[in-house]
């Protein structure tokens, strides 16, 4: 896999999505766009890596011995794996204790980032530019590693009160106990069970479980308790429309789809790897929604 590469990169700058699997990620084609978009002689791979620790050892003593490596994305299972084997975590990343981009500096230095924080709100400021954090509660479905990332940029940007809802309530309570703010605002954690009555009074509901993806089986959620005035943003984004989506948007709640995020977590490992200011855009949004 790293012959491949190398051979695609041809000496050229390059970085790629880590994960295993691989295939199916939409990282080369957002990355791909912006290459092409400003003429950038660089590339952007897949490289599957094993879920091993010994694995990971090889992928960063690739990074660091190959002259042109300048990074990459990780996906699952790496995301909190990998931290140890870096030379600098930003503070961000070990807040949220994942990484999910690695930047390599011109000196050398491995820096592993988070970018599902600022990928997130910067969808949502695009997607409901009048949300307002300050205007009320806000409802968080999950409680994996994309509520992680999502809670502590919901916290940072001055929500008044979250409420948690996960199916495992535990991972729900861990979750509000590590980003509570000190400031006195409150992260409240709600039964699964009673996930309809939380909903009364938000401003926003963001799904970030697995419900709704291909594959998988929808959301059971009822919205009579969600204000009409109150946005709705799902993650997932195969397929772009959830079942949750759809039903939010048939009553008149403003619908963020999990595009977004996607493409604008990507600019913070794009502009660090090939040094250019990169904008999403609606046609970057129908080249990689073309093929999901
Ligand atoms: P990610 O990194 O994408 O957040 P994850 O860490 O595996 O993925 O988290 C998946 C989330 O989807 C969890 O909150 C999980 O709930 P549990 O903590 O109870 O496992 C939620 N989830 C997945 N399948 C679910 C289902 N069938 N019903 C309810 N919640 C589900």
């Amino acid at each position: 896999a790293y012959d491949v590469l190398l051979a695609e990169a041809h000496g050229r700058p390059f970085a790629a999505i880590v994960g295993w699997p691989v295939d199916h990620s939409r990282s080369p084609a957002l990355h791909g766009f912006w290459l092409k978009q400003h003429r950038i002689d660089g590339h952007y791979g897949r490289l599957p890596v094993e879920p091993t620790r010994s694995a990971l050892e090889a992928l960063v003593a690739f990074l660091r011995r190959t002259p042109n490596a300048r990074g990459c994305n990780l996906t699952l299972p790496h995301k909190v794996e990998i931290m140890p084997l870096l030379d600098r975590i930003d503070p961000e990343a070990a807040r949220i204790g994942a990484v999910n981009t690695v930047i390599k500096h011109a000196d050398g230095m491995l820096e592993g980032r988070n970018s599902d924080a600022f990928g997130f709100i910067a969808a949502l400021k695009e997607g409901a530019p009048d949300w307002r954090a300050s205007a009320g509660p806000v409802v968080v479905l999950g409680a994996g590693g994309a509520a992680r990332a999502i809670v502590a940029s919901l916290v940072e940007a001055g929500v008044p009160e979250l409420r948690l809802v996960n199916r495992t309530q535990q991972a729900a309570i861990e979750l509000g106990l590590a980003f509570t703010p000190r400031d006195g605002r409150r992260i409240a954690i709600e039964r699964w069970d009673e996930r309809a009555a939380s909903l009364e009074g938000a401003t926003l509901l963001v799904n970030t479980t697995s419900l709704g993806m291909k594959g998988q089986p929808p959301l059971d959620l009822d919205l009579r308790h969600l204000p009409a005035s109150a946005a709705v943003d799902d993650i997932v984004y195969v397929p772009l429309e959830t079942p949750l989506l759809a039903a939010a948007r048939a009553r008149g709640n403003h619908c963020i789809d999990g595009l977004g995020m996607l493409l604008h977590q990507g600019r913070m490992g794009f502009e660090a790897w090939f040094g250019t200011h990169v904008a999403v855009s609606a046609a970057q949004r129908h080249a990689v929604a073309a093929d999901l």
